[in-house]
């Protein structure tokens, strides 16, 4: 890995600079910009940091005064949607008073021209755009990337069905899942930072991402075990031998490089580390523990990994079996810098544990709902007890996703269904609206009132009954699709950001012990129903409505009222099981008032990753 890599900013984007050929380059460079304007343009529109009732449109042009600048914004083809969507089919041009318009091409140009307009000190101001920029280099390599990749599909799979996802089901490839969300990798669909990974060089995220399928090789490390805390999901257990268990290799050369440093291995524990980790942030950080002999890094000891869908959890030899290792990267990666916290490495296995018991009693609200385990936790214990220390050097060990496949079972990542087929080049959601339903506008609509009923009666289900709101957005989401490709299942993971609501869960007769007040569990019931409103019905359900919609060219508002309705459905369904007061005020929130609108721009612009939400009219009302 490079030591010190070239700081990008937009200067330094050279089409030139990266190993494709160069008809894939000016396309990918196009095609990056447009996707950086769009998400810039529809998260300022959004977040109010530009006020769409002031939009004066004539035909298919959208002009905005800026008042405070003296200065017009001129949208060719813009259109703005009931969740703050944005389609902008053209250009985008910035004209200054007595002066000549001006094109703007990308994120960080548009953002330059709105200075003036936008809150925040020039400082905030430069830090967003230095991470705009990055983001369209990562999404240029990208594209560049995924033409070579998708004729390589085409040759892999294209001789059998039409469709890429039967023809991946019905391969011999050892872990479909796995190659959907890396192909998936598209980013998150708010964010305009959504492929920023601050600190890399290019060759570091070619090396590093999902999107070009590395192998990582992925060091073990051994920390003294009465330096660490670890938890088991199943309440107790013995962690070497549990790692033993599933990396007999590497655990066989980590004891051996152990016993030939004189060590006794029974006083260590296995830690992989990332290795961008291993290389660029543990030598310094963790200097003193190394000094001590608290930590020690063993030459040759690894494990070959490759990314899933967020970058940072990586899958051992990707095989459809062993454990996902959830692995600390202090890097800044789309919004927050993407460490293990103690508070993960604790809460993970004990959220498993309260979900299992949650599922048992359900038995998955009638099969609709499974969770993707967080079996084992590790963090450093830190000396003085300083978490952020800790968090950097920590693992979640979760159970495979591809494991829960099987006879009329098929996991398809919910991300994934946004990317584009390798065969038609649609969206993925269309094949299986194709393959379950017929490939037409009423197929579509039926296809999203059952992956609507299958998510909102797993979610909404275990959220009214028990207080629980998952981060069920499309990366942390799997739909299980059946032998006919109908959706079946919800199969959630991540508990890292999971909300309760305690009064409910404790109504419900289960409780859970939190590891830090104020975390997961909370007395309040907003900050809970504002996790599940942004990550399932916007960044998920609605999200779906709208590529159906516009992939179909049918009315978006055939979607909405589907989605109303399935929503209203489970609130009827459960309404016996239900506080009467909750019930009400549950449903008024959803389908009534208001819904919460995550700002992200804000939120990179003050420089916080705690959530700042505006507010959206409620799309269902
Ligand atoms: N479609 C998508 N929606 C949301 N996030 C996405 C998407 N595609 C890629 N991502 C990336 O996935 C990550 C999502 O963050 P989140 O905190 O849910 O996951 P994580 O904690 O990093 O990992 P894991 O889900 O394995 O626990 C971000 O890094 C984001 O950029
Ligand atoms: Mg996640």
């Amino acid at each position: 890995m490079n030591a010190n890599p070239k700081p990008l900013d937009s200067t330094a984007l050279d089409s030139t600079d990266h190993p494709f050929d160069a008809v894939a380059s000016e396309l990918a460079w196009s095609e990056a910009r447009k996707r950086s304007l769009q998400r810039t343009v529809q998260a300022l529109f959004r977040e109010h940091l530009l006020n769409r009732d002031q939009l004066i449109t004539e035909g298919a042009v959208s002009w905005l005064p800026l008042w405070s600048q003296q200065g017009m914004l001129r949208f060719d083809g813009l259109a703005l949607g009931r969740i703050g969507d944005c389609r902008l089919a053209g250009s985008v041009s910035y004209y200054a008073t007595g002066e000549r318009p001006q094109p703007v091409a990308h994120a960080a140009a548009l953002l330059a021209c709105l200075a003036p307009s936008l809150p925040g000190r020039d400082a905030d101001l430069r830090r967003l755009v230095h991470e705009l920029d990055n983001s369209l280099a990562n999404d240029i390599l990208c594209l560049g990337y995924r033409r070579t990749w998708a004729r390589t599909l085409r040759a892999e799979f294209g001789a059998g069905d039409v469709h890429f996802i039967a023809a991946l089901r019905q391969s011999a490839h050892a872990n479909p899942a796995l190659l959907l969300e890396q192909w998936g990798t598209l980013g998150h669909p708010w964010h305009p930072t959504f492929k920023t990974k601050l600190g890399l060089s290019p060759d570091e995220v070619l090396a590093l991402s999902p999107e070009f399928q590395p192998t990582l090789q992925v060091p073990v490390a051994a920390l003294r075990a009465d330096k660490a805390r670890v938890t088991f999901a199943a309440g107790a257990g013995d962690y070497a031998a549990w790692f033993a268990d599933r990396f007999p290799q590497a655990a066989h050369r980590w004891e051996a490089a152990l016993t030939a440093r004189g060590e006794r291995p029974a006083d260590w524990l296995p830690l992989p580390l990332h290795p961008f980790q291993a290389q660029r942030v543990i030598p310094q950080k963790f200097a003193a523990e190394i000094a001590q002999g608290d930590l020690l890094l063993p030459d040759g000891v690894c494990i070959d990994a490759t990314p899933t869908m967020s970058l940072r959890t990586v899958v051992p030899a990707g095989s459809p079996a062993l454990p996902h290792l959830k692995l600390p990267v202090s890097l800044r990666l789309t919004s927050v810098q993407r460490t293990v916290s103690p508070k993960s490495a604790v809460m993970g296995p004990r959220l498993t544990r309260l979900l299992g018991a949650v599922l048992e009693r359900e038995q998955g609200f009638g099969g609709t709902l499974d969770v993707v385990r967080e079996d084992v936790g590790l963090h450093y214990l830190d000396p003085h007890g300083d978490d952020d220390r800790a968090r950097h050097l920590a693992i979640l060990f979760r159970a495979n996703p591809m494991a829960k496949a099987g006879a009329g079972r098929f996991p398809v990542p919910v991300g994934a269904l946004f990317a584009e087929s390798p065969f038609s080049g649609r969206p993925l959601a269309t094949e299986l609206v194709a393959l379950a339903h017929g490939d037409h506008a009423a197929g579509a609509v039926a296809y999203f009132e059952r992956h609507a009923r299958t998510v909102l009666t797993a979610l909404l289900s275990a959220y009214l009954v028990y207080g629980i709101a998952f981060e069920a957005h499309q990366q942390n989401s799997f739909i299980m699709v059946d032998d006919r490709y109908e959706p079946v299942q919800l199969l959630a993971r991540d508990f890292g950001d999971l909300r309760i609501h305690g009064p409910t869960l404790r109504g419900a007769g289960l409780e859970i012990d939190v590891y830090r007040a104020g975390f997961t569990v909370y007395d309040a019931d907003a900050p809970v129903r504002d996790k599940l409103l942004h990550a399932v019905l916007l960044c998920h359900l609605a999200e779906l409505a709208l590529l159906l919609a516009h992939a179909y060219g049918h009315a978006e508002h055939h979607f909405w009222d589907a989605l109303r309705r399935e929503i209203d459905a489970v609130f009827i369904a459960l309404r016996p099981r239900v506080d009467a007061d909750r019930w009400q005020a549950e449903r008024a929130a959803l389908l009534e008032h208001d819904w919460p609108a995550k700002s992200f721009l804000r939120m990179r612009l003050s420089d916080t990753s705690d959530d700042v939400h505006g507010t959206m009219p409620n799309p269902l009302a």
